[in-house]
C-alpha cells in the first residue's frame, strides 16, 4: 500500500500556497493524500504565528499526534511554516516526538529533508536561504483558481508583527517565470490567478536591475502589463497591498487591464495617525482615505477590503473612535479585525503601555459589529444586478447549487449542474443578498 500523508495548513494563503507546493513534493515522492491525520504515516503541521491563539491551536494539534506516535513509531511528524521558523530546535524540546522542523523557505526542498529523517535524523531547517525556483509541480487544492507567489518574504518592520522574522527578506521571482508558472496554469485549465506576496506592492525592488534612488526596474504594476495576456487565464488578482506603497499608476493599471479584478485587500490597522505611526506603518489615515478615493475614481463599483487591528498598546478610546470613523466612512465589502497580541521578538511585545484583555475584546466585539452593518449596506448594491460568477464548486450545504465568485470576491451561490459549469464564468442575476455572500439565478437556463 502507498505511504499516505496528511497536511493541516493554518494561517494566511502564503502558506495554503506553500502547502500546496509541499503536497505537490510528497505525491512526486510516491505518497497519497488522506484527509484523516490518523490515517497517514507523514502529518506535517504547516503553521501560523500570527496572534498567540494561532501559535497554541499548533501545539494542541501536535501534542495529539505526538501521543499516538508513542504508540507508532514508524509515524513522521513534521512541524512546517511560520512556527516553526520562530521556535526552531525550541520545538523539539517542546515535542521530542518530531521529526522534522521547517521554515516557510524550505518548502521546495521537503523532499531532501525527508530523505534525512528517514536516514534515520531528526532535522532542524531554519537558516534563512535563498528560494529555490519552484520545479516540483504543486498538487493545488483547485481545479479553477490557483495562487502564484510573486514575491516572499517583508522588510517592513511595523512593530506587531513577526511576518519579518519568520518569513525573512523581501525575494522577487522573475517576470519570466511568474509568467510561465501562469502560462502553464492557462494550459491546464485554471481560469483565475491570485498573485501573492505579504507586501506585494514591494514587488521587484529587489530584482537586478533596481537603481540606488529607489526607483526601479519592475514594479508590480509593470508585471500586471506583462502578465494579463496569458492565454486561458480570465481574471488576475493580487493580494496583499501596503499603503505605504500603492500608487495611482497600479490603480490606473487594474482599471486598464479587463482581466484584473476590482477588488482591492489594502490592510489599514488602524484609523488614528499617531497609533499608525507606533505601528510604524509609514502612512496617514488621510493618505489610505486618498487611495481609496483614487480607487473608486477610476473604478466606483470597486470590492475594497482590508485588515484591522483593535488595542494596540497604549491604544486610547479616542483613538480606537478614529478606527471605528474610517470603518464608518469608507464602506469596507470585508474586513479582518483582530485584537492586539503581543508576539515574541517584536518590539510593541515589550512596551508598558499594554492594554487589558477586556478592553481589546470590547472593542473588537464593537467593531465587529459596525462591520457586518457595512458590510450588509454595501452588499445591498449588488441586488437585482447582473453578475460576472467564475463557478469554482458545488455548494456544499446545497448539491443542487454551485458557488462561486463575483469579479469583486463575493460569494455567490446559485441553481445549477457543477459538472456543466465548473471552471465557467456566467452571467447571474443577484436575488438575495447576505452581507457577505448573494444568491442568484443564472442568465443562461441552456447551461442548467
Ligand atoms: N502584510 C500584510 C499583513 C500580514 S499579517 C500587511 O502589511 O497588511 C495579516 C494581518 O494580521 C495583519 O494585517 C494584521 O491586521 C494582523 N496582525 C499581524 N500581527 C498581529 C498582532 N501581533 N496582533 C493582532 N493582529 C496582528
Ligand atoms: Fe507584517 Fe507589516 Fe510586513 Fe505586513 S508589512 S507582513 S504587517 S511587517
Ligand atoms: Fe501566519 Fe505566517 Fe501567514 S505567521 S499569517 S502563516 S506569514
Amino acid at each position: 500500500m502507498a505511504r499516505r500523508y496528511h497536511i493541516t495548513t493554518f494561517g494566511c494563503q502564503m502558506n495554503k500556497a506553500d502547502s500546496e507546493r509541499m503536497a505537490g513534493v510528497l505525491e512526486t515522492m510516491g505518497f497519497e493524500a488522506v484527509e484523516e491525520p490518523d490515517e497517514a504515516d507523514v502529518i506535517l503541521y504547516n503553521t501560523c504565528t500570527i496572534r498567540d491563539n494561532a501559535e497554541q491551536k499548533v501545539y494542541s494539534y501536535l501534542g495529539r499526534q505526538a501521543k499516538r506516535k508513542q504508540e507508532q513509531p514508524n509515524l513522521t511528524l513534521i512541524v512546517a511554516g511560520c512556527v516553526a521558523q520562530q521556535e526552531g530546535e525550541q520545538l523539539l524540546r517542546r515535542v521530542p516526538e518530531l521529526d522534522l522542523v521547517m521554515g516557510p523557505q524550505y518548502a521546495n526542498q521537503l523532499d531532501s529533508l525527508l530523505e534525512q529523517v528517514f536516514n534515520g535524523s531528526q532535522v532542524v531547517a531554519t537558516e534563512p536561504v535563498h528560494i529555490m525556483e519552484d520545479i516540483t509541480k504543486p498538487r493545488r487544492d483547485s481545479v479553477v483558481t490557483a495562487w502564484v507567489n510573486v514575491i516572499y518574504g517583508c522588510n517592513e518592520r511595523c512593530t506587531y508583527c513577526v511576518v519579518p522574522g519568520v518569513r525573512g527578506v523581501e525575494q522577487s521571482r522573475t517576470p519570466e517565470a511568474i509568467r510561465a508558472e501562469m502560462e502553464e496554469l492557462g494550459r491546464q485549465g485554471y481560469k483565475e490567478v491570485t498573485l501573492l506576496g505579504q507586501n506585494i506592492d514591494a514587488y521587484g525592488r529587489d530584482l537586478p536591475g533596481s537603481k540606488p534612488d529607489g526607483q526601479h526596474l519592475h514594479t508590480l504594476t509593470d508585471l500586471l502589463y506583462f502578465v494579463h495576456d496569458v492565454p486561458g487565464i480570465d481574471r488576475i488578482r493580487f493580494a496583499t497591498s501596503h499603503p505605504r506603497y500603492f500608487t495611482e499608476r497600479l490603480i490606473k493599471a487594474c482599471a486598464e487591464l479587463p482581466k484584473v479584478c476590482e477588488h482591492f485587500h489594502i490592510p489599514f490597522q488602524s484609523g488614528d495617525n499617531d497609533v499608525l505611526k507606533a505601528m510604524s506603518r509609514g502612512y496617514t489615515q488621510e493618505k489610505y482615505r486618498r487611495i481609496i478615493d483614487t480607487i473608486r475614481s477610476y473604478m466606483p463599483d470597486a470590492a475594497i477590503s482590508a485588515d484591522a487591528i483593535v488595542g494596540f498598546p497604549g491604544e486610547t478610546e479616542e483613538q480606537f473612535q478614529n478606527t471605528l470613523k474610517l470603518v464608518d466612512d469608507i464602506g469596507f465589502d470585508l474586513l479582518n479585525t483582530a485584537a492586539y497580541s503581543p508576539r515574541p521578538g517584536t518590539p510593541a511585545a515589550l512596551w508598558d503601555n499594554q492594554l487589558s484583555e477586556e478592553v481589546k475584546a470590547d472593542r473588537l466585539q464593537r467593531l465587529n459589529h459596525l462591520v457586518s452593518q457595512k458590510a450588509a449596506e454595501r452588499s445591498q448594491r449588488y441586488f437585482d444586478r447582473v453578475e460576472e460568477v467564475l463557478v469554482e464548486d458545488q455548494n456544499p450545504k446545497d448539491p443542487t447549487q454551485v458557488m462561486g465568485r463575483t469579479r469583486g470576491n463575493r460569494l455567490a451561490f446559485f441553481k445549477g449542474d457543477i459538472q456543466t459549469l465548473k471552471g465557467q464564468i456566467v452571467p447571474v442575476k443577484i436575488t438575495e443578498v447576505r452581507p457577505f455572500s448573494l444568491t442568484g439565478e443564472i442568465l443562461q437556463p441552456s447551461c442548467v
